[in-house]
Protein backbone atom coordinates (compact mmCIF):
# COMPACT_ATOMS: atom_id res chain seq x y z
CA UNK A 1 0.00 0.00 0.00
CA UNK A 2 1.41 3.83 -0.77
CA UNK A 3 1.92 5.65 2.06
CA UNK A 4 3.10 9.31 2.95
CA UNK A 5 6.20 10.23 4.37
CA UNK A 6 5.77 10.58 8.18
CA UNK A 7 8.44 13.07 9.71
CA UNK A 8 8.55 12.89 13.72
CA UNK A 9 9.58 15.40 16.37
CA UNK A 10 8.88 16.29 19.42
CA UNK A 11 7.42 19.93 18.32
CA UNK A 12 7.53 21.88 15.62
CA UNK A 13 11.42 21.93 15.12
CA UNK A 14 10.74 19.16 11.90
CA UNK A 15 8.80 21.52 10.15
CA UNK A 16 12.29 23.42 9.54
CA UNK A 17 12.86 20.20 7.12
CA UNK A 18 9.40 20.34 5.54
CA UNK A 19 10.48 22.44 2.30
CA UNK A 20 13.54 20.64 1.90
CA UNK A 21 11.24 17.33 1.32
CA UNK A 22 8.75 19.28 -0.82
CA UNK A 23 11.42 20.59 -3.39
CA UNK A 24 13.38 17.11 -3.38
CA UNK A 25 10.17 14.86 -3.45
CA UNK A 26 7.11 17.40 -5.21
CA UNK A 27 3.68 16.20 -4.36
CA UNK A 28 4.66 13.18 -2.40
CA UNK A 29 2.11 13.22 0.70
CA UNK A 30 3.89 14.16 4.13
CA UNK A 31 2.52 13.37 7.52
CA UNK A 32 4.10 15.58 10.45
CA UNK A 33 3.57 14.08 14.12
CA UNK A 34 5.02 15.26 16.99
CA UNK A 35 4.90 14.29 20.91
CA UNK A 36 4.23 17.91 22.10
CA UNK A 37 2.78 16.84 25.13
CA UNK A 38 6.24 15.76 26.10
CA UNK A 39 8.05 18.73 25.24
CA UNK A 40 10.89 19.24 25.51
CA UNK A 41 13.03 16.49 25.11
CA UNK A 42 16.00 17.90 24.94
CA UNK A 43 16.19 17.63 28.51
CA UNK A 44 14.86 14.61 29.67
CA UNK A 45 16.63 10.92 30.83
CA UNK A 46 18.16 8.74 28.23
CA UNK A 47 16.33 5.54 29.05
CA UNK A 48 12.88 7.20 29.41
CA UNK A 49 13.17 9.12 26.18
CA UNK A 50 13.92 5.46 24.31
CA UNK A 51 11.02 4.13 25.40
CA UNK A 52 9.35 7.21 24.82
CA UNK A 53 10.60 7.59 20.87
CA UNK A 54 10.07 4.24 20.39
CA UNK A 55 6.11 4.13 21.54
CA UNK A 56 5.13 7.64 19.44
CA UNK A 57 7.00 6.60 16.32
CA UNK A 58 5.30 3.14 16.56
CA UNK A 59 1.98 4.63 16.99
CA UNK A 60 2.40 7.47 14.49
CA UNK A 61 3.48 4.75 11.78
CA UNK A 62 0.47 2.54 12.58
CA UNK A 63 -2.11 5.56 12.41
CA UNK A 64 -0.14 7.32 8.83
CA UNK A 65 0.35 4.20 7.00
CA UNK A 66 3.82 5.60 6.64
CA UNK A 67 6.26 4.01 3.85
CA UNK A 68 9.45 5.65 5.79
CA UNK A 69 9.93 7.65 9.07
CA UNK A 70 12.12 10.72 9.22
CA UNK A 71 13.14 11.71 12.59
CA UNK A 72 13.43 15.08 12.02
CA UNK A 73 15.30 15.46 15.14
CA UNK A 74 18.87 15.15 16.63
CA UNK A 75 17.81 14.64 20.10
CA UNK A 76 15.99 11.51 19.06
CA UNK A 77 17.92 10.39 16.34
CA UNK A 78 21.56 10.73 18.41
CA UNK A 79 19.71 8.33 21.20
CA UNK A 80 17.49 5.97 19.51
CA UNK A 81 17.94 5.31 15.73
CA UNK A 82 19.11 1.55 16.01
CA UNK A 83 16.55 1.18 18.41
CA UNK A 84 13.44 3.00 16.07
CA UNK A 85 15.27 0.40 13.17
CA UNK A 86 15.03 -2.44 15.25
CA UNK A 87 11.51 -1.73 15.90
CA UNK A 88 10.04 -0.42 13.01
CA UNK A 89 9.40 -2.59 9.81
CA UNK A 90 9.85 1.23 7.52
CA UNK A 91 12.73 2.28 6.52
CA UNK A 92 13.85 5.43 9.08
CA UNK A 93 15.86 8.64 8.06
CA UNK A 94 17.99 10.16 11.28
CA UNK A 95 18.67 13.64 11.67
CA UNK A 96 22.22 14.23 13.27
CA UNK A 97 24.24 17.30 13.46
CA UNK A 98 25.94 18.75 10.23
CA UNK A 99 29.25 18.67 11.43
CA UNK A 100 30.37 17.10 8.61
CA UNK A 101 29.55 19.86 6.51
CA UNK A 102 30.32 22.62 8.68
CA UNK A 103 34.23 20.93 9.34
CA UNK A 104 34.27 21.34 5.58
CA UNK A 105 33.40 25.06 5.33
CA UNK A 106 35.39 26.25 8.21
CA UNK A 107 38.36 28.17 7.53
CA UNK A 108 39.30 29.28 11.36
CA UNK A 109 38.72 25.41 11.81
CA UNK A 110 36.95 26.69 15.02
CA UNK A 111 33.15 25.58 14.96
CA UNK A 112 30.40 25.55 17.01
CA UNK A 113 27.54 22.80 18.34
CA UNK A 114 24.59 25.20 19.11
CA UNK A 115 22.13 21.77 20.25
CA UNK A 116 19.85 20.60 22.91
CA UNK A 117 21.70 19.87 26.27
CA UNK A 118 21.39 15.80 25.48
CA UNK A 119 22.37 16.29 22.09
CA UNK A 120 25.68 18.33 23.15
CA UNK A 121 26.66 15.66 25.60
CA UNK A 122 25.90 12.44 23.67
CA UNK A 123 28.51 9.40 22.93
CA UNK A 124 27.05 9.81 18.98
CA UNK A 125 27.96 13.49 18.86
CA UNK A 126 31.52 12.44 20.14
CA UNK A 127 31.77 9.70 17.41
CA UNK A 128 31.22 12.42 15.06
CA UNK A 129 33.73 14.93 15.62
CA UNK A 130 36.20 12.70 16.22
CA UNK A 131 34.85 11.08 12.57
CA UNK A 132 34.81 14.33 10.96
CA UNK A 133 36.28 17.22 12.98
CA UNK A 134 39.30 15.91 14.78
CA UNK A 135 41.63 18.71 13.36
CA UNK A 136 38.61 21.17 14.37
CA UNK A 137 37.89 23.11 17.92
CA UNK A 138 34.60 22.96 18.45
CA UNK A 139 32.70 24.92 21.43
CA UNK A 140 29.51 22.90 22.74
CA UNK A 141 26.75 25.49 23.77
CA UNK A 142 23.55 24.00 24.91
CA UNK A 143 20.49 26.10 23.67
CA UNK A 144 17.91 24.60 25.08
CA UNK A 145 15.90 27.58 25.62
CA UNK A 146 15.23 28.44 21.87
CA UNK A 147 13.21 25.31 21.50
CA UNK A 148 10.77 27.33 23.73
CA UNK A 149 11.67 30.78 21.71
CA UNK A 150 10.86 28.45 18.18
CA UNK A 151 7.76 27.32 19.69
CA UNK A 152 6.74 31.16 20.50
CA UNK A 153 7.60 32.23 17.22
CA UNK A 154 5.62 29.69 14.84
CA UNK A 155 2.79 30.00 17.49
CA UNK A 156 3.05 33.82 16.15
CA UNK A 157 5.29 35.63 19.10
CA UNK A 158 8.25 36.70 17.91
CA UNK A 159 11.26 36.04 20.24
CA UNK A 160 13.52 39.33 21.51
CA UNK A 161 16.66 39.41 20.24
CA UNK A 162 18.44 39.59 23.99
CA UNK A 163 16.92 36.32 24.79
CA UNK A 164 18.75 34.66 22.09
CA UNK A 165 21.69 36.45 22.54
CA UNK A 166 21.88 35.29 26.29
CA UNK A 167 21.87 31.85 24.79
CA UNK A 168 23.90 32.49 22.43
CA UNK A 169 26.79 34.77 24.12
CA UNK A 170 29.21 31.53 24.41
CA UNK A 171 29.26 31.09 20.90
CA UNK A 172 31.08 34.69 20.44
CA UNK A 173 33.67 34.65 23.15
CA UNK A 174 36.92 33.23 20.71
CA UNK A 175 36.79 35.53 17.83
CA UNK A 176 38.37 33.14 15.35
CA UNK A 177 34.53 30.80 15.48
CA UNK A 178 33.45 31.08 12.18
CA UNK A 179 30.92 28.80 11.69
CA UNK A 180 28.02 27.09 13.90
CA UNK A 181 26.15 24.06 13.56
CA UNK A 182 22.33 24.40 13.99
CA UNK A 183 22.08 20.99 16.25
CA UNK A 184 18.77 20.74 16.89
CA UNK A 185 15.64 21.18 14.54
CA UNK A 186 13.85 23.90 15.86
CA UNK A 187 16.95 26.23 15.59
CA UNK A 188 17.03 27.05 11.63
CA UNK A 189 13.13 28.71 12.77
CA UNK A 190 14.93 31.03 14.97
CA UNK A 191 18.49 31.59 11.78
CA UNK A 192 17.88 34.96 11.33
CA UNK A 193 17.73 35.88 15.16
CA UNK A 194 20.92 33.65 15.43
CA UNK A 195 22.72 35.14 12.76
CA UNK A 196 21.56 39.20 14.29
CA UNK A 197 22.81 37.64 17.89
CA UNK A 198 26.60 37.23 16.12
CA UNK A 199 29.03 39.83 16.57
CA UNK A 200 29.81 38.96 12.92
CA UNK A 201 29.04 37.52 10.26
CA UNK A 202 28.81 33.84 10.72
CA UNK A 203 27.65 30.63 8.54
CA UNK A 204 25.44 28.66 10.03
CA UNK A 205 24.80 25.12 8.67
CA UNK A 206 22.03 22.64 9.16
CA UNK A 207 20.76 18.83 8.24
CA UNK A 208 17.60 19.67 6.12
CA UNK A 209 18.89 19.54 2.82
CA UNK A 210 21.09 16.03 3.53
CA UNK A 211 17.76 14.75 5.02
CA UNK A 212 15.81 15.47 2.05
CA UNK A 213 18.41 13.90 -0.19
CA UNK A 214 18.92 11.36 1.96
CA UNK A 215 14.72 10.40 2.27
CA UNK A 216 15.15 11.08 -1.53
CA UNK A 217 17.29 8.46 -2.07
CA UNK A 218 15.42 5.58 0.24
CA UNK A 219 11.91 6.83 -1.40
CA UNK A 220 13.08 5.64 -4.81
CA UNK A 221 12.19 1.66 -4.22
CA UNK A 222 8.80 2.52 -2.20
CA UNK A 223 5.15 2.97 -2.26
CA UNK A 224 4.57 6.79 -1.69
CA UNK A 225 0.97 8.33 -1.46
CA UNK A 226 0.48 11.43 -3.36
CA UNK A 227 -2.60 14.09 -1.92
CA UNK A 228 -3.42 15.74 1.18
CA UNK A 229 -1.03 16.46 4.12
CA UNK A 230 -2.03 15.57 7.14
CA UNK A 231 -0.74 15.78 11.33
CA UNK A 232 -0.76 14.33 14.47
CA UNK A 233 -0.24 15.24 17.72
CA UNK A 234 -0.10 13.75 21.35
CA UNK A 235 -1.41 17.12 22.60
CA UNK A 236 -3.39 19.29 20.12
CA UNK A 237 -3.98 22.74 20.56
CA UNK A 238 -4.96 25.83 18.96
CA UNK A 239 -1.11 27.15 19.16
CA UNK A 240 0.18 23.82 17.06
CA UNK A 241 -2.98 24.48 14.98
CA UNK A 242 -1.47 27.94 13.91
CA UNK A 243 2.28 26.47 13.43
CA UNK A 244 1.30 23.70 11.21
CA UNK A 245 -1.11 25.40 9.09
CA UNK A 246 1.96 27.73 8.08
CA UNK A 247 3.42 24.93 6.81
CA UNK A 248 0.50 23.83 4.72
CA UNK A 249 -0.82 20.87 7.00
CA UNK A 250 -4.01 19.71 8.03
CA UNK A 251 -5.00 20.54 11.56
CA UNK A 252 -3.45 17.80 13.50
CA UNK A 253 -6.03 14.79 14.71
CA UNK A 254 -4.75 13.21 18.63
CA UNK A 255 -2.27 10.33 18.43
CA UNK A 256 -2.74 8.09 20.93
CA UNK A 257 0.06 6.53 22.21
CA UNK A 258 -0.09 3.18 24.46
N1 LIG B 1 13.92 19.44 17.66
C1 LIG B 1 14.62 18.58 18.54
C2 LIG B 1 16.05 18.34 18.06
O1 LIG B 1 16.33 18.40 16.87
C3 LIG B 1 14.62 18.77 20.03
C4 LIG B 1 13.75 19.71 20.72
C5 LIG B 1 13.45 19.31 22.14
O2 LIG B 1 14.30 19.50 23.05
O3 LIG B 1 12.36 18.76 22.32
O4 LIG B 1 16.92 18.06 18.84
Amino acid sequence: MPGPILIFDSGVGGLSVVPSLRSRLPGVALTYACDNAMLPYGTRPSAWLVERILAVCEAAVIASGASVLVVACNTASTLALDALRARLSVPVVGTVPAIKPAAALSRSRHIGLLATSATVSRPYTDRLIEAFAADCRVTRVAGDPLVTLAERLLAGEAPELAAVQAVTAPLWVAEDLDTVVLGCTHFPLLDQWIAAAAPRPIQLVDSSDAIARRTQDISRGLALSHGRDLSLATAPDARLVRALTRFAFEEPRPLVVG
